[in-house]
């Protein structure tokens, strides 16, 4: 169960946010704080606290801070993001977790590895070695892992950005499954719920204490999660979306 989250609130830079849906156009800011004030709602729902941060304009995409720290349930660890516009928002979040924790480790170059490509089953962390998260940034992780009594997975991407944007854990053995991540090897021994191509961005959702939040206007997979048994809470994370953002990104949950 989670008892804590941190979150950051979008800054007015969030338009500037990296994307690869240029299309979708570019988030629009007031939306994008209503929308983060209802995710904040939604956790709160599901008994944690929620630690809130101010928005930093320095770093447009600042508010996904599941990427630049893993919280474990003995550690923290302080990622090394490898998107370039990204790799000093790790200063930004240190204080917030030393309020947690005290075991802090981090991941130094030339390793890189953000939060979005961890992915944590108990005491397993399936970890995407991707465009952000680099074989050494990963070594280093799971040496990290080991020296806590955990265990590291490698799973190497193909397509998408994180290993999160395709596939997520929503305990019971259930796991949210879309595209390059349905056949792996890994996986064969969870339940799939495959999420179909056209709702793709749903595979993104998150386990909170029992419920399940999803993101809005995703029919098929709300269903689907609804009849593996969970409770569910729709969050809109339209403009979140814009810079490919999901609702994982948007919280470290402890
Ligand atoms: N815009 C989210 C990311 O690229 O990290």
């Amino acid at each position: 169960m989670f008892q804590h989250t941190i979150v950051r609130t979008p800054c007015k830079n969030v338009l500037e946010g990296i994307t690869s849906a240029p299309e979708l156009g570019k988030p629009d800011y007031e939306k994008a704080l209503q929308q983060h004030a209802c995710y904040i709602e939604a956790l709160k729902q599901c008994g944690v606290d929620v630690t809130v941060l101010p928005a930093n304009d320095e770093y447009p995409d600042s508010c996904f801070v599941e990427d630049v720290a893993v919280l474990t349930r003995k550690c923290a660890i302080i990622t090394n993001p490898g998107a370039p516009s990204r790799n000093g928002e790790t200063a930004g979040i240190i204080d917030a977790v030393k309020k947690f924790y005290t075991d802090i480790e981090y991941i130094r170059n030339p390793g890189t590895l953000e939060g979005g490509d961890v992915m944590m089953v108990g005491d397993t962390f399936y970890v995407g070695r991707s465009a952000r998260t680099n074989a050494e940034g990963i070594r280093q992780f799971g040496e990290i892992l080991n020296k806590y009594g955990f265990e590291c997975v490698e799973v190497p991407l193909e397509k998408v950005l994180h290993l999160k944007t395709g596939v997520n854990y929503i305990e019971n053995n259930n796991l949210l499954v879309s595209g390059e991540f349905i056949e792996k090897e890994c996986f064969q021994k969870f339940n799939h719920i495959v999420i179909p191509e056209s709702e793709a961005y749903a595979a993104n959702c998150i386990w909170m204490n029992g419920t399940v939040i999803v993101p809005e206007g995703f029919p098929t997979v709300l269903k689907a999660v609804q009849d593996a048994g969970y409770p569910t809470i729709t969050v809109d994370t339209s403009e979140f979306r814009k810079i490919d953002g999901g609702l994982s990104c948007l919280s470290l949950r402890f």
